[in-house]
């Protein structure tokens, strides 16, 4: 049966009360599938394929099931660039662009050793290398299903400049070889109510040992194996600040700086060797 455009948006209306963001994404569905923006918006005619009516009924079933617009759609926006993602990888967060922007800022060249470690859909990497052809980055993920994903990504955004390497963070670096460490690590306790509603997200990509223990553990790594004067930034949760500020200093970390996010949060740190 040939649906119309209305049948779905009375679909969508009645399922607003729970899923409120509905409509809004159905409209962003209906454009992936080529509908224009006049019809979309005057819920005119439009004849839907046979595929796309099928796929239209796997974003309900899907949407319906809590899985993540992006996993739906298998794309996901960073820096203006689309990434493929997939449940192997973590979303891209819009806050997380605040890293990719400090870095850009930084008086690097194409001599710059720099590590990503953690990399995911490697649109952290690739973005930098984007923007700065100059750069060279090496990013490394635990996850072999991850970097499956970051590759993919490589591939649609002709990264050349980004390599990925299985590692355990900074285990494959030589002491004192690296001018930055970038890290978006895995930082919710375990036990953290909020992990329900990010159930169709890989584990590995949210959870760490009492919410600090990714921290730690890069950080122990970079202090060997970071130049002299050499530069870490880590994003973190709203309250961790205080946490990864005496981590870093502790291991010897010096000139530590929390900035804030869009909404006033602190989100990010940064410090020197
Ligand atoms: C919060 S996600 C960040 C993904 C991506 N960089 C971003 O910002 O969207 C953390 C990533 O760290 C990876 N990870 C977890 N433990 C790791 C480890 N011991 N060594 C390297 N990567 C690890 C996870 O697989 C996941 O891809």
């Amino acid at each position: 049966m040939n649906q119309s455009i209305k049948y779905y948006f009375a679909l969508a209306r009645s399922k607003e009360y729970q899923y409120r963001n509905i409509l809004r994404d159905l409209k962003y569905f209906f454009k992936s599938l080529g509908v224009s923006d006049a019809i979309i918006t005057l819920e005119d005619q439009h004849n839907f394929s046979a595929e796309d009516i099928l796929k239209l009924d796997t974003f309900f079933s899907s949407y319906l099931a809590g899985i993540p617009l992006d996993y739906i759609l298998n794309e996901s926006e960073f820096m203006g660039y689309k990434f493929y993602v997939d449940s192997r990888v973590l979303i891209p967060r819009p806050e997380t662009e605040l890293i990719v922007e400090w870095v850009l800022g930084l008086p690097l060249n194409k001599n710059s050793t720099i590590f990503e470690v953690g990399t995911g859909s490697g649109c952290i990497a690739i973005s930098i290398c984007l923007k700065n052809k100059d750069l060279k980055i090496l990013a490394t993920d635990l996850s072999d299903a991850a970097l499956e994903v970051a590759q993919i990504n490589r591939g649609l955004h002709n990264a050349n400049n980004v390599n990925f390497v299985q590692s355990n963070w900074l285990a494959c670096s030589m002491d004192s070889s690296l001018d930055l460490v970038i890290s978006n690590p895995p930082y919710i306790k375990p036990n953290d109510p909020h992990l329900r509603e990010l159930n169709h997200e890989p584990s590995i990509a949210l959870t760490s040992k009492n919410g600090s223990q990714s921290f730690l553990h890069i950080a122990s790594q970079a202090i060997s194996s970071l130049k002299l004067g050499g530069k870490i930034i880590f994003e973190h949760g709203y309250s961790q600040a205080e946490e990864v500020s005496n981590i870093l200093k502790d291991f010897g970390f010096e000139n530590i700086v929390t900035c804030k996010d869009f909404q006033g949060l602190d989100r990010y740190t940064y410090a020197n060797k």
